[in-house]
């Protein structure tokens, strides 16, 4: 595994994807204390002050397996923040994580593809908001928060950073090495934020509202609308009760 450290950096995954076109292999990683231009899903902006951890990995997986590298991610994730901490880490559909119905981290997964239509390489970029940051978050996203608030851990935050990353990097790898055998998603259904809770989404320009029966085994949204079931691959949900948008 290379490894490129920055202290700060407009996006990692900007960079790594610069890196993967120019022919970096699988498992380059580059990884900020902070980013200037951090990017989230659906073109929003991904707050990455220092106190996180951001970082983005260069993957060349086979065609069909990229569809769970983002579940898998959220799962590694979950257990990497556990691993230093014993607040519960929930997976908000598709790959938020929630401690206390609150963000802490973030996946954004991006593709490049060849001429003819096959992947050519995956980013996946990981947020994670370790330490509050001085400035705190702004008042927009009043549902992002950090794993650790001040007065938490004064000390070893690098040492914990470090165990957090390492964490990711086995676990990740572990399923990434054989994604079809889905060894993670008993475990992301079973940390599912969504079910049991009333959502609205937009499907063909109408607004629905649903309950959330169960995640399936291939990842995707299990709900139920009027009486019918219906089931969603993608897409942006909002929890009704909760100020949202998603941050
Ligand atoms: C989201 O919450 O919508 C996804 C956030 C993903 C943020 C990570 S931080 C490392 C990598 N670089 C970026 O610019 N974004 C991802």
């Amino acid at each position: 595994m290379k490894i490129i450290r920055f202290n700060k950096i407009n996006s990692t995954n900007d960079y790594a994807k610069k890196l993967a076109t120019k022919g970096f292999n699988e498992g380059t990683i580059v990884i900020a204390n902070e980013q200037t231009a951090g990017k989230g899903r659906l073109g929003r902006t991904f707050v990455s002050k220092r106190g996180g951890l951001y970082f983005s990995i260069v993957l060349r997986p086979k065609q069909k397996d990229f569809l769970f590298i983002t579940v898998a991610a959220a799962v590694a994730v979950a257990h990497a923040i556990e691993s230093v901490t014993n607040k519960k880490c929930d997976i908000k559909w598709v790959n938020d994580i929630y401690i206390n119905n609150k963000k802490v981290s973030g996946i954004l997964t991006e593709g490049g593809f060849t001429s003819t239509g096959n992947i050519d390489y995956i980013i996946l970029g990981v947020g994670i908001n370790i330490f509050e940051p001085k400035e705190k978050f702004p008042k927009e996203l009043p549902l992002a928060d950090s794993v650790f608030h001040n007065g938490d851990i004064k000390i070893f935050k690098n040492a914990v950073k470090r165990k957090i990353f390492k964490c990711f990097l086995n676990e990740f790898f572990k399923f990434y090495g054989n994604l079809e055998k889905k060894e993670y998603i008993k475990e992301y259904q079973n940390r599912s934020f969504l079910k049991g809770k009333k959502i609205k989404y937009i499907k063909d320009d109408k607004i629905f509202v649903a309950s959330v029966l169960e995640i399936d085994d291939d990842a995707k949204l299990v709900v139920e609308v009027d009486g019918n079931k219906n089931v969603l691959s993608h897409g942006e949900i909002q929890i009704i009760g909760m100020e949202q948008l998603p941050v």
